[in-house]
């Protein structure tokens, strides 16, 4: 698999007008598209190469439905054409998402043969303790949200390391340190419990600056938010890519 991006649309555009404009923008091989879930339909009927991902998932996924206001289960993302699912990122777990909730979710996205992008990363006070302390933090997430996880199919579990002090900030992390923790989170999951090298992808403020450096470092590719909801800058940033 070539590198791949990751476009995470948060709260982002207003209409389904701009969300087509910007669809159409980053609809280029190796791009996931994670549209907010109004927009999943147009943004999967204006897609021809990008697949479509979704920014969270329900962790129930009765098949009668459920008394669940507000919820999106797993089966109807999948029969929404989403391919991709992003759980737990960052500003989920600062609203009350827990790891036992994330591990549940995931669980629930890999029955039904989602492709699952587990978001993962420190806080800057943890940061500041130093690489060792926020390499503790950072296994401890993924030993309690990939618990059980081996017995699916955990091909399709991607990791993404967001250090949460470079979302959104303009201030991405140095690759030299991005690199030291791809690496600490390849070794705590291969060759145990996983069977296979997981891919690893950077998140926080790449934009069409530095993207070129993050894609020719360790990381396996990227998650962008905020470089991915404006059109011009969206382009760019994919143009530059090409170019790593
Ligand atoms: P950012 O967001 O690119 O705006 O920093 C990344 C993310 O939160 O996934």
């Amino acid at each position: 698999m070539k590198k791949v991006i990751v476009a995470n649309w948060k709260m982002h555009p207003a209409s389904e007008r701009e969300a087509i404009a910007l669809a159409r923008a980053g609809d280029r091989e190796n791009i996931v598209i994670a549209p907010p879930f109004p927009f999943l339909h147009v943004v999967r009927k204006t897609l021809k190469r990008a697949m479509l991902g979704a920014q969270d998932v329900f962790f129930e996924n009765p098949k009668q439905g459920g008394a669940y206001t507000s919820a999106v289960s797993a089966d109807m993302l999948k029969n929404a054409g989403v391919k991709w699912v992003v759980v737990g990122h960052s500003e989920r777990r600062t609203l009350g998402e827990t790891d036992a909730m994330i591990n549940e979710k995931i669980k629930t996205a890999l029955k039904v043969g989602l492709t699952v992008l587990l978001c993962v990363g420190e806080n800057r006070n943890v940061r500041k303790k130093g690489l060792r302390a926020a390499e503790r933090f950072v296994k401890k997430q993924l030993e309690r949200d990939l618990r059980g996880i081996e017995k699916h199919s955990t091909k399709k579990v991607l990791i993404a390391y967001e250090p949460i002090w470079a979302i959104g900030t303009g201030k991405a992390e140095k690759v030299e340190e991005t690199t030291a923790m791809i690496r600490f989170i390849k070794k705590t999951l291969y060759p145990k419990p996983y069977s296979f090298f997981p891919k690893v992808l950077y998140g926080g403020s790449v934009d069409e600056r530095n993207i070129k450096a993050v894609l020719r470092s360790s990381a396996d590719g990227v998650l962008v938010g905020g470089s991915s909801i404006n059109e011009r800058i969206f382009k760019t940033l994919l143009q530059n890519a090409n170019r790593a």
